[in-house]
């Protein structure tokens, strides 16, 4: 079930998060999570937090910030769950992300749902390109 943020989860949402970042909790204090433009949904199932994805709603233009799952509950369509819930949220605005070159899962998932690559930022992250996706 995907529910929009409550403040019970913050803990973690800080545990998945720190999959992305080591820096996770001090780089997104709660009102970056959640506030009027930063919205984050998370995926629940039975009181426990499976995934989350954080965006932005730059009211012409929604941003998918970080979308994760956590490790054991990957390949369970879950990730999809929460991509299915954005682009109803967007309800036909633009959708964009940024994802490393190498990142071949998320690639694959944007993919699934009609994200294109649309520009790249070489050597971005560290020397590895990211690139910039536009769901059509
Ligand atoms: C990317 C991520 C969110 C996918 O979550 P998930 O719940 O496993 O994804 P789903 O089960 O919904 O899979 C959806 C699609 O993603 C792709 N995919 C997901 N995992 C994959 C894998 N291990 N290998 C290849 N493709 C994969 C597939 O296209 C899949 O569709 P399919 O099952 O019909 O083949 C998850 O791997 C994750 O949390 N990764 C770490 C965080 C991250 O990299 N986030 C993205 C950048 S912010």
């Amino acid at each position: 079930m995907i529910i929009e943020f409550d403040k019970k989860y913050l803990f973690d949402i800080y545990k998945l998060g720190s999959l992305l970042n080591r820096d996770y909790s001090r780089l997104y204090d709660e009102e970056s999570l959640n506030n009027g433009v930063n919205k984050t949904f998370l995926c629940v199932e039975n009181e426990k937090l499976i995934g989350f994805v954080h965006i932005q709603d730059l009211i012409d233009e929604i941003d998918i910030i970080n979308i994760v799952v956590s490790e054991e509950n990957r390949r369970k369509g879950y990730a999809s769950k929460l991509i299915e819930y954005v682009i109803n949220y967007a309800n036909n605005r633009k959708i964009i992300l940024e994802v490393s070159d190498q990142n071949v899962n998320a690639i694959n998932l944007y993919k699934k749902y009609n994200f294109i690559e649309i520009n790249r930022r070489k050597g971005y992250y560290n020397g590895i390109d990211a690139i910039i996706m536009e769901k059509k």
